[in-house]
């Protein structure tokens, strides 16, 4: 399968030293997670969008968290599969590396992978509306409407950006910074239509990065690809590693 782009994303790669993964929901697809455009786009009638925000929350928030808490029941038994443990397999291999992430599903960890720059946050994470405070809940099933703070009582929401947040400024610092100094952006599984994707593409592109696309279809960016790898994530990435194993 596309044995030339896998010689060619290996030869890019075999050199490097400092590289970035950045990878959206199509590397989670094979594990059973389903993307963010392709799953329609509703949840019981309601657009994800809508849930997915300050606005809805507030308006309803037993309704926005049952719709979390379902995510995360599903994602509590999901497994990494080899795309995610071939980028985490990277940080051995090249001297300076980072995953960045717009998931919030935590896979990139489960395989092992450190440092991870969560874009999104998480789903593992909550917050206190009241004081702020920020904690890991990884108890699945919870009750279906939101936990109350231990501290100040107030109520938690999760620990993810919604659609009209902004994102978190130390992770968006530190994920730009390893970008634009990057030699090689591996870019997987993102339809890059959002910023800051799509920015973070170009931006290592102007800055001379070579740019390799792991992703069965063209993404919005696929013009800066130097290597468009056009298959599942979990095939192609395990053969890319294969080949920069052979000497
Ligand atoms: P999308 O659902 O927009 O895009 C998923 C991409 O994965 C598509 O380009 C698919 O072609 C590709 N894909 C599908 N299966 C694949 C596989 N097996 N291997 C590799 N690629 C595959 O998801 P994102 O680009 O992650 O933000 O969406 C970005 C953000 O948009 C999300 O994080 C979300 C949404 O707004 C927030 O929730 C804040």
């Amino acid at each position: 399968m596309q044995p030339e782009s896998v010689a060619e994303a290996a030869e890019i790669l075999r050199s490097a030293q400092r590289v970035v993964a950045f990878t959206g929901a199509g590397v989670s697809a094979e594990s059973g997670v389903p993307t963010f455009r392709g799953a329609g786009g509703l949840w019981e009638g309601h657009p994800v969008e809508e849930l997915a925000s300050p606005r809805g929350f507030y308006a309803d928030p037993v309704k926005v968290w049952r719709f979390y808490e379902e995510r995360r029941r599903n994602l509590a038994n999901v497994k990494p599969n080899p795309a995610h443990r071939v980028l985490a397999g990277w940080q051995e291999r090249f001297p300076q590396y980072a995953v960045v992430t717009q998931n919030v599903d935590g896979l990139h960890q489960a395989a092992g992978a450190r440092g991870v720059l969560e874009l999104h946050g998480s789903i593992w994470r909550m917050r206190c509306l009241g004081c702020g405070r920020e904690r890991e809940e990884r108890t699945v099933p919870l009750p279906r409407v939101p936990p109350l703070c231990s501290e100040c009582g107030a109520m938690e929401r999760p620990g993810v950006v919604w659609f009209g947040e902004f994102l978190p400024e130390v992770v968006m610092a530190a994920a730009f910074a390893a970008i634009e100094g990057c030699e090689v952006l591996v870019v997987v599984g993102t339809s890059a239509v959002v910023y800051p994707a799509a920015g973070f593409v170009e931006v290592a592109a102007t800055a001379g990065a070579k740019v390799i696309e792991v992703n069965p279809e063209a993404s919005s960016m696929a013009h800066f690809a130097d290597v468009a790898l056009r298959g599942p994530a979990g095939e192609l990435l395990p053969l890319v590693d294969a080949r920069l194993a052979e000497i």
